[in-house]
């Protein structure tokens, strides 16, 4: 179904949209599922005592996380709008929100063009056969790399280039046709790599402390890591889902759509971690130190010697590791860049065509900028010693906005224009079976839960506690 939109400039402009449900689930999942489920994931669960951690962050998904999800795909598909004009559409005022969520991706998208450039290396690295070369110091070789004044931009470009060529494409040409594409392979990789390192010997006792929940290990502290991960990963709070609804047509179910999405998303998760946490165990010999070998480190340090110690296999198996990873980071840049071409066609009411071209070009200012903080300006660390300008961006995106961006959607939709607006719309399309629960969860328990968050989030980064 393709729905017509007449901006205030009188010319007709056809909207894009899905050319089914399926197009649709698979476009949301593969936004969802990116550098957050097999770097970010795995390293907080390790963190946070394997199964642990897996419990709460699987219940959050699917009590908060898939509510959430149904709000915004309702309320896109309610205005047919994207983040902006859906809350404009209530009122003047309230596209504050809008336009505050809207403004997130635009500081996502930079930062998440530097990993993928990374990425992106390691990928052709593997590819090209350079295992150990990349194993043989891999600390020191991840470290030159970006930090180098010219390769590590070259790397950054090329990223962006590839999703530039998708998204000029456009959704139905480009984009649901790479996600066609990637999201399986990328399945079949996950598994295929997961069954490869649980066969090392050693691994079980790995996936035995990433799978078993220890629940005197469960702590507000790693209630709310699981929380501000759910955001991230589950590409909630910054109008992407919002215009993924808007794109959609009234006879898809919302309800089994969200359920579907986040069980993907976390099914990915959960499938990186059972590779990523028991190959860090064999190589370092236990949960804490794979916890304190956390970050960037643990899939570009750790896991080249893994592989590298897999002897010939490895390099395949590296490969194989790198091309998934490359996947999934490209599918979720990729809905990151096309929530910003919609924003700017949207707002400043520009073609298609021009509105790819400014984005490109405040892409590739910004994420050269981000870049220069690991090498031009890394004597600035914003956040502590060792930081750089990647991490502020995060934080500021991550920790302090997208949590207020979500409480605001909260409030909008449970006090100012009522839940029942939206039920309607969700009933147009399936029975909503737990509809008191969501409109709860809405009202009360989301907002409360956000503001614990944000609070946390930010005692935490001034030093009042540790996380
Ligand atoms: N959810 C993606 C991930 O886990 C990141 C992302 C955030 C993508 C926001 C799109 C929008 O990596």
């Amino acid at each position: 179904m393709v729905q017509n939109q007449t901006p205030d400039n009188g010319a007709q402009v056809q909207r894009a949209s899905w050319s089914g449900k399926w197009a649709f689930i698979l476009a949301a999942a593969a936004s969802a599922v990116g550098l957050g489920n097999l770097w970010r994931f795995p390293y907080l669960a390790a963190k946070y005592g394997g199964g642990s951690f897996l419990l709460v962050y699987f219940i959050l998904v699917f009590t908060f996380g898939v509510s959430l999800l149904l709000v915004e795909t309702a309320l896109g598909r309610y205005t047919g709008l994207s983040a902006i004009g859906a809350f404009k559409a209530f009122g003047k005022k309230y596209a504050a929100i809008g336009i505050f969520a809207s403004s997130i991706p635009f500081i996502i998208t930079c930062y998440y063009c530097v990993i993928g450039g990374w990425v992106t290396k390691y990928t052709f690295g593997y590819v090209a056969g350079m295992s150990s070369e990349i194993a043989g110091d891999p600390a020191t070789f991840f470290t030159t790399f970006i930090t180098s004044p010219v390769e590590s931009f070259i790397w950054m470009y090329v990223f962006m280039a590839i999703v530039f060529v998708v998204v000029a494409l456009g959704v139905k040409g480009g984009i649901e046709k790479s996600n066609l594409i990637m999201m399986p392979l990328l399945i079949v990789l996950a598994i295929g790599v997961a069954i490869y390192t649980l066969t090392m010997p050693g691994a079980l006792d790995g996936a035995a402390y990433y799978l078993l929940p220890d629940l005197s290990k469960i702590t507000p502290e790693l209630f709310i890591a699981a929380l501000g991960q759910m955001f991230f990963s589950l590409s909630l709070a910054m109008g992407i889902m919002i215009t993924y609804g808007s794109y959609l047509d009234k006879k898809t179910s919302l309800t089994s759509s969200v359920i579907r999405i986040g069980s993907f998303d976390v099914g990915v998760s959960l499938l990186a971690g059972l590779t990523i946490v028991p190959a860090a165990f064999v190589a370092l010999g236990s949960g804490e130190a794979v916890a304190s070998n956390s970050g960037p480190s643990l899939m570009f340090i750790i896991l080249p010697e893994v592989f590298f110690d897999m002897g010939a296999a490895g390099a395949i198996i590296g490969a194989l590791f790198f091309v998934l990873v490359l996947f999934a980071a490209l599918t979720s840049a990729i809905s990151l860049t096309e929530t910003l071409v919609s924003i700017v066609t949207d707002g400043a009411k520009l073609s298609r065509r021009k509105s790819i071209l400014v984005v490109f070009i405040y892409l590739f200012v910004m994420g050269t900028f981000i870049n220069l903080g690991y090498n031009g300006f890394s004597f600035f660390e914003p956040m502590g010693e060792g930081s750089t300008l990647l991490d502020l961006f995060d934080f500021i995106a991550n920790s302090v906005m997208m949590p207020i961006a979500a409480l605001a959607t909260c409030i909008f939709v449970g006090w100012i224009i009522k839940p029942n607006a939206l039920i309607t719309e969700i009933k147009q399309s399936s029975p909503l079976k737990v509809e008191k629960a969501w409109v709860i969860m809405i009202k009360f328990i989301a907002p409360v839960l956000i503001v614990i968050i944000l609070v946390a989030f930010v005692a935490a980064q001034l030093g009042v506690f540790v996380m």
